[in-house]
């Protein structure tokens, strides 16, 4: 089966599937993107992502190029044209396409692509024996939130984790408070079973999977509180996590080579997991 994208109001070949080589996301990284994940064939929180997008897109004066009901249509469209059943959904939308000059041009439609595809769930080993994180000085920009595809601090985060044998890095702000990671929110939970995570400030991207995860602490109760933590109190709390569309819930189980809590993933951060497996696969009911 060939698989399809949607690029810039057209269905096609995703193999053949191109943007034009003037288009401001190639050029400037001016756009934003939106990653949903697909259970049983159907999108997880629409609408919180749809939300945030749109967000994105006014913090970057970026025009919507659809209305949500039309999105949400070719969303599912590319979903079904691709078979996905467990997988994930791209979206991206640049400023559009222009000659090169950095201020906005004064004429140009935003450009929007979306992809599809099957992705497997979460490896259960990295479920089952939680995961390793390095801290980095967060080198990125005071605009976190926005959800933008300027991404290069992320990727060379991310590599660094990579070849240092770490699942993630955790990146650390000027006070020595983790903001998240490159492509993860950071939680830790404290001696008295408090949850920890930042709030969502300018410093760290409101994850999707962090509204969820906050929702279910609230509903069942777990005590919880939204502040900055810094490396040394992540390395000794009882529990660390991290959380995000294509991870859900991961347990954090070595900072910097130092193991957290008896090592194990923390028996918090498992009920938790299988609360937000429960969320996902009440979205696909
Ligand atoms: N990453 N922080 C950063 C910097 C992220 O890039 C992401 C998401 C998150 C978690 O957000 P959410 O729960 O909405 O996925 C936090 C996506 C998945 C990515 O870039 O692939």
């Amino acid at each position: 089966m060939s698989r399809v994208a949607y690029v810039d109001r057209q269905y096609v070949l995703h193999r053949s599937a191109a943007v034009h080589i003037e288009d401001r996301g190639y050029q400037f990284a001016d756009g934003v993107y939106e990653v949903l994940a697909v259970v049983a064939g159907r999108i997880v929180d629409e609408d919180p992502h749809l939300v945030r997008l749109k967000r994105s897109l006014a913090e970057l004066r970026i025009a919507a190029p659809m209305s949500d009901a039309a999105l949400k249509i070719v969303m599912r469209e590319v979903v079904r044209r691709n078979r996905v059943q467990y997988g994930i959904l791209y979206l991206q939308i640049s400023r559009g396409v222009a000659r090169r000059d950095h201020s906005f041009p004064a004429a140009t439609k935003p450009v929007l692509v979306i992809t599809s595809r099957t992705r497997k769930p979460t490896d259960s080993g990295i479920t089952e024996q939680g995961v390793a994180v390095i801290t980095l000085p967060d080198i990125r920009w005071q605009r976190c939130d926005i959800k933008s595809i300027a991404l290069l601090p992320n990727v060379l985060g991310k590599q660094l984790a990579r070849e240092a044998g770490a699942y993630e890095a955790w990146q650390v702000d000027r006070e020595g408070h983790v903001t998240e990671g490159t492509s993860t929110n950071a939680w830790i939970v404290t001696g008295d079973r408090t949850v920890v995570t930042r709030k969502a400030d300018n410093a760290i991207l409101n994850g999707i999977t962090r509204l969820a995860i906050l929702d279910i602490i609230r509903r069942e109760g777990y005590r919880f509180v939204e502040r900055s933590f810094t490396v040394d109190e992540a390395k000794s709390a009882s529990e660390a996590f991290l959380t995000s569309t294509t991870n859900g819930l991961v347990s954090v189980v070595k900072i910097d080579g130092i193991p957290v809590g008896s090592g194990e993933p923390g028996q918090l951060a498992r009920r938790l997991c299988d609360h937000y497996r429960a969320h996902t696969a009440a979205a696909a009911a």
